[in-house]
This record gives structure tokens, sequence and C-alpha cells, in this order.
């Protein structure tokens, strides 16, 4: 029987790539360019599966090309609202993403992301790097301490989970959380957390907040002007989950005008493209979305898109499919 087609969009961990190409028809992109709306649905209509990342944004337009091969896209990422889900649902395709393998190195950068913000790492950074520090002194670069003050999390799945872990065990910090639905009880146990009943509860009582809640248009601008004016005027905002949950005008202005003291971003409306607003505040920690970006996690991302793809094409159930 002929192997499958596949047609990875990016280029993935080389360990992976070797995996795909010893078990596939593979399409690899060596050179790492982002594909077009036309050879993505080409793509479409060519391969049996395609294996797009978070930045590819598959269409409802793209998913309804005529003539499709394709009955599984394989995301390699844990979010998937860069592929409109209604339409693949429509259009009878199976949709996977890769849970659990990032979990704690995206709760790492949040935490990062946290201490840099407090403690004013990425200001500090650039004085040295610029030449222009002149030495130790009593009431140079204060920040804010971190052990011992209240981190809130919007949204309480696994990642924030994992970033609550840390704080509480690692920094003695105390949990506050808003999440939809009821977490299991357990780890509100461990962590002594305390559930709020609205985001508005989080944002005004946690000196740290971190956001986890999916992105899309349920999402879109959570935090804007209003929800910023409740932080504290020393707190810190954290966004490791999706660019478009933050109105970032109204952030530049939240930093500019001392509504909160800091933030720290890995991801960004729009993104690569940043809000030039961004760009001259001191007092926000600024990284290129590194969540998940460890050689250990990426390749396990790619390994379970190939477990996905595998158990689709031997006729089973994928474990991570969303629709
Ligand atoms: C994801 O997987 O959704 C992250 O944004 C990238 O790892």
């Amino acid at each position: 029987m002929d192997k499958p087609k596949v047609v990875v969009t990016r280029k993935w961990p080389a360990e992976v790539e070797a995996t795909l190409t010893a078990l596939y028809d593979v399409q690899l992109n060596e050179k790492d360019i982002p594909m077009s709306a036309d050879q993505l649905k080409y793509a479409l209509q060519s391969a049996d599966a395609l294996l797009p990342t978070v930045t590819d944004q598959i269409t409802a337009d793209i998913l309804g090309v005529a003539g499709k091969r394709a009955r599984i896209i394989g995301n390699f990422g844990v979010g998937y609202n860069n592929i409109a889900i209604t339409a693949a649902k429509a259009e009878g395709l199976v949709v996977t993403n890769t849970p659990h393998v990032l979990t704690d190195c995206t709760a790492d950068i949040a935490m990062l992301l946290l201490l840099m913000s407090a403690r004013r790492a990425s200001e500090g950074d650039r004085l040295v790097r610029q030449q222009q520090w002149t030495g130790w002194r009593p009431t140079h670069m204060l920040g804010q301490k971190v052990t011992g003050k209240t981190l809130g999390l919007i949204g309480f799945g696994r990642i924030a989970q994992a970033m609550a872990r840390k704080a509480h065990h690692g920094f003695g910090m105390k949990i506050m959380f808003y999440n939809p639905s009821l977490p299991s009880q357990a780890i509100v146990d461990e962590l002594q957390a305390v559930r709020c009943e609205t985001v508005e509860d989080v944002l005004t009582e946690s000196h740290f907040v971190s956001l986890h809640c999916p992105g899309g248009e349920a999402t879109r601008h959570l935090i804007n002007e209003q929800r910023l004016k409740l932080m504290r005027p020393s707190a810190h905002l954290i966004n490791t989950a999706r660019g478009d949950v933050v109105d970032s005008n109204a952030l530049i202005k939240a930093l500019k005008e001392g509504w909160i003291a800091g933030a720290g971003l890995d991801v960004f409306e729009g993104e690569p493209h940043i809000n030039p607003g961004f760009l001259g505040l001191d007092n926000v920690a600024l990284l290129p979305h590194l969540g998940s970006a460890t050689e250990e996690t990426r390749i396990a991302m790619g390994n379970r898109v190939l477990d996905n793809i595998a158990a689709f094409f031997a006729g089973q159930e994928p474990g991570d499919r969303v629709v």
C-alpha cells in the first residue's frame, strides 16, 4: 500500500522530520518560509494530511477548497485558534492538537516574565549593555518582591495550574483564579487556591495577573482599558496565552500612565508585528513567543502530531482530536 502523503507547513525538529520521512510520503519545508493560502489549498487537495502550526491561518476559505484529498489536520501546537474549527467540522475534517507536552515549559516562561517584570530585568539588561550603569546604590532600580505575593490566574487549565504550582510551592505565592468551570478540588486544595466569581475580582485583588485563556472571538480584548484600571498600580500583567486577549493600545496607555507597574508579554496582537507603542517602554518585558521553545518540548510536540496521524491512518481515534 502507498504511504499516506503529508504536508508539513514549517521546519520541524530534525529527529521528528526523520521519523516523518521514514513513515510517510512527506513534503517538508526546508526553507521554513510560511506557505501562502494557495499553497495551503493545494496541500489540502494533494495530500492526505496537512500538518500546520499556530501561525498558519487555516481559514474557512482555505478549508472550503474544492477537491480535497486531506482528511486530517494535525496542528503542531496546543492552541488551534489558527484553524476555522466550525468550517473544518463542516468539511468533515479531523483536527488534532498537541496538549500536555508544552505545559511546564510554557508555565516556566510565564514565571520568567513575572520575575522579569517584577524585578525590572529587561530594563537592567539594557542599562548594562548600553554602559549606563554607574554602580550599586540603595535606591537604584527598585522593583517589587515576588515571594509571598498574590498571583491571579485568568483561566485555570493545565498551564495555569503548572504556573500556580511553581509560584505557590517555589515562591510561597497565594493563588487566586477565575475559570468558567470548576477545576478539580484536589488541585484547589493542594494550592490553597481561591476561586473568584469574576475576572474583575482577580484583577482587583492580585499583585500579579497571568492570562491563561484560549484565544479567539470569545476572549478578544478581555483585558481592556476598563479592566486594566481595576488593577493595583503596583501590579504586573503577564500574557503567554494569545495576543488578542489584551487590547494592546489600552495596555500601552496603562503602562505609560502608571495604572499598573509592568507587564511581561510572550504573545502579541498581530504578531510578529509588535505595536510600536511597546518598544519605547521600560516597564514591559517582551519575548518572541517562546512559551514552548525548548528542544525537548518541540520534539515532543512533533511526536504528538505523529501519534495523532498514525492513529488516524490506522483507523483509530487520534488521542488529541479537537473536532
Ligand atoms: C501553542 O502551542 O499554542 C503555543 O502558542 C506555541 O507552542
